[in-house]
This record gives structure tokens, C-alpha cells and sequence, in this order.
């Protein structure tokens, strides 16, 4: 490992290729951060006081355990990770944005097992696609591998998944719990999108094509985790196409978003993988219940044309206060310049 020095450099964000608005909005994202923070043991000590003990049957409670692992494994990894990006990334604001995310992963870890312990539910290990998927972010070699697997490849599909049970109102506790998740990830997806760019800018032609290698990767384990846990998504009445559907839409929204800010043709790669993507999910998950070779069928047609999404879903949710009225924010932002749009 190189020997670590006082990186004196770390005010001047332009010579990471970092532009100041997008260090604005990092910088923003911290303080944010600081002034939504949720005391996660009262949080959810509010919520079983006022919704009961969760108390689900038997079959429900194992399936949605077996989800909420994976997010709790998951919000482990989001720890893991962003505290090394704490440590690695130079650019003062970057550092600020990671930083207060390890805070926030940290929260939603304890709080996700804390919950799932109400639930009467024990933790088991993950399945492989699952695990290979984490792990893959887990030990990712470079800085951009990390940003890109983490905030803009597995945190959109949490998002979704908490989206979705919070409309279904699986659980009574779980649906109150979301919206506090779903207001601190909004921002760590920001933390991608603003730096990334910066990244990308700097890498070689070998770097980048490494970089589609691991997308790659992590894109077929997303569709086989989502394989897999296809009919606990169904007994929970999540529709496991929709999960996915819109996941994916959110991710390419996100790429797209990072790939257009400079002028660098990703358009094609891009298109590559969105394509493989959609080909093995409706070979896996088909759209409709047909006989096998009517499916096959179809996923050549998929193959050949792709599938189109609901463009109009946005990357990131809007919670409002009071959505989240346990947050007990500090007055107004002490932030210099309140410009960004970061959750
Ligand atoms: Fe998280
Ligand atoms: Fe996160």
C-alpha cells in the first residue's frame, strides 16, 4: 500500500477533474446528512410502540426475512465500503459525503437488525448470487468500482425494493421504517453521481473497459439474486418484474446521467449491457406465463430488441418531513451554498 501523506491538495477540486458545482452538492450532501440524522433506536422503538410488535404468519415472516437479510448484509457492505471511500477518496467534499455516509450505513444496519430481531426472524446466510454480488462490491480494486457498484448498481434496486413494500404495506413497522432509508440512500446515490464523472474522466481506455467487465458481472448477479428470490418477492405480492423493471430503469438513468455529463461515448457499452440484461431477465422472470418455447420466443425477441422502461421513474425518491416525522432536524442548513438538489 502507498505510504499515506497529508494530502495538501485537497481544496482544490479542479485538479481531480472535480467541477464545483458537483462539489457543491457533495459538500451539501454531509450536512444534510448531520442535520436529518435519526436516532435509529428511537426511531424504531416509536414505531413498534405505535404499530405493535411486528407479527406476521409463519410463511410471511421467513420470506421477508430472507429479503431483509440481503438489505442487511447489504447495508453491511454500504458501511464497509463507504468508510473506505472516506479513507481513499482525496477531494475534500467527496470525503465529507463518504464520511457521513458510513454514519448513516452504520444506522441502517444495526437498525435493519434490530428490526429483523422484532420480527422474531434469525439472520441466515445469503444465497450465492446474493453473496457474489456483495462481495464483488466488497472487494472491488479501484475507486470507481466501488462507486459504481455501490451507489449506482446496488443501491437504485434497494431503493425500489423499499419503495415497493412500503406500497404494499407488508408490515405495519416496516412501512413507517422505509421512508427514513429511503431519504438517507437518496443521497448516498448522489455520491456516484457527482463524483464518478471525475473518475471516469481520468481513466485509460484498459481502465474503462475493466470497469464494463465488472458492471457486467455485478449485472448478472443482480438478475440472479432476483431469480432467486423471486417467489419470496411473490409471497410478499411484490411483483418480482416490477422490482427489476424499475430497478433497471433507475440505474440507467443513473449511468446515463454520469455518462452524458462529459463527452465520452458510453452509449454503446451501455446499451450492451441493458440489453444482456433485459435478455436474461425475461428468460428467468418471463413478463408472461407461457409454455417454453413461446418463452424462448419471446426472450430472442428481447434479445434482439431490447425492452423499454418507464423512463419517467426517477433515480432517487422524495421524502417529505412528514413522511419522516421522527427526524428531528436542526434548523436550517448551516451549509454556505444551498444550491443542490441532494435529498
Ligand atoms: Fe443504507
Ligand atoms: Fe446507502
Amino acid at each position: 500500500m502507498a505510504k499515506r501523506t497529508i494530502p495538501y491538495s485537497m481544496f482544490d477540486h479542479a485538479s481531480y477533474g472535480l467541477e464545483a458545482k458537483n462539489a457543491r452538492i457533495l459538500e451539501r450532501v454531509y450536512h444534510k446528512g448531520n442535520k436529518h440524522a435519526w436516532d435509529g433506536k428511537q426511531v424504531l422503538d416509536t414505531l413498534i410502540e405505535t404499530h405493535g410488535v411486528p407479527n406476521l404468519d409463519d410463511a410471511t415472516k421467513q420470506a421477508l426475512g430472507r429479503v431483509f437479510s440481503i438489505i442487511m448484509w447489504g447495508e453491511l457492505a454500504a458501511w464497509k465500503i463507504s468508510a473506505e471511500l472516506a479513507d481513499e477518496l482525496e477531494p475534500f467534499e467527496a470525503k465529507m459525503a463518504a464520511t457521513s455516509q458510513a454514519f448513516d450505513e452504520a444506522r441502517h444496519f444495526y437498525v435493519m437488525h434490530d428490526y429483523l430481531n422484532a420480527l422474531g426472524y434469525e439472520p441466515e446466510p445469503i444465497h450465492k448470487g446474493a453473496k457474489k454480488l456483495l462481495e464483488s462490491v466488497m472487494n472491488a480494486d479501484s475507486l470507481a468500482k466501488k462507486l459504481l457498484g455501490m451507489q449506482l448498481m446496488v443501491e437504485p434496486v434497494a431503493l425500489t425494493l423499499f419503495h415497493v413494500i412500503k406500497e404494499l404495506d407488508v408490515e405495519p413497522v416496516l412501512t413507517a421504517l422505509m421512508p427514513y432509508y429511503e431519504r438517507d440512500e437518496a443521497r448516498h446515490v448522489a455520491l456516484g453521481l457527482q463524483y464518478l464523472p471525475a473518475l471516469l474522466k481520468r481513466m485509460s481506455v484498459r481502465e474503462r473497459l475493466e470497469l464494463f467487465a465488472y458492471q457486467f458481472r455485478l449485472l448478472n448477479y443482480e438478475v440472479f439474486t432476483n431469480y432467486y428470490i423471486m417467489r419470496d418477492l411473490d409471497l410478499l405480492n411484490v411483483p418480482p418484474r416490477k422490482l427489476i423493471d424499475t430497478g433497471k430503469a433507475k440505474q440507467f438513468k443513473a449511468l446515463e446521467e454520469v455518462f452524458s455529463s462529459f463527452n465520452m461515448s458510453a452509449e454503446i457499452p451501455t446499451m450492451f449491457l441493458d440489453r444482456w440484461a433485459d435478455t436474461l431477465t425475461e428468460l428467468t422472470m418471463p413478463t408472461r406465463d407461457e409454455n417454453w418455447s413461446g418463452r424462448l420466443r419471446r426472450t430472442w425477441d428481447v434479445l434482439r430488441h431490447g425492452l423499454s422502461y418507464d423512463m419517467n421513474v426517477p433515480i432517487v425518491p422524495t421524502i417529505t418531513d412528514s413522511e419522516t416525522p421522527l427526524i428531528h432536524s436542526t434548523g436550517k442548513s448551516r451549509t454556505p451554498r444551498n444550491r443542490s438538489t441532494a435529498a
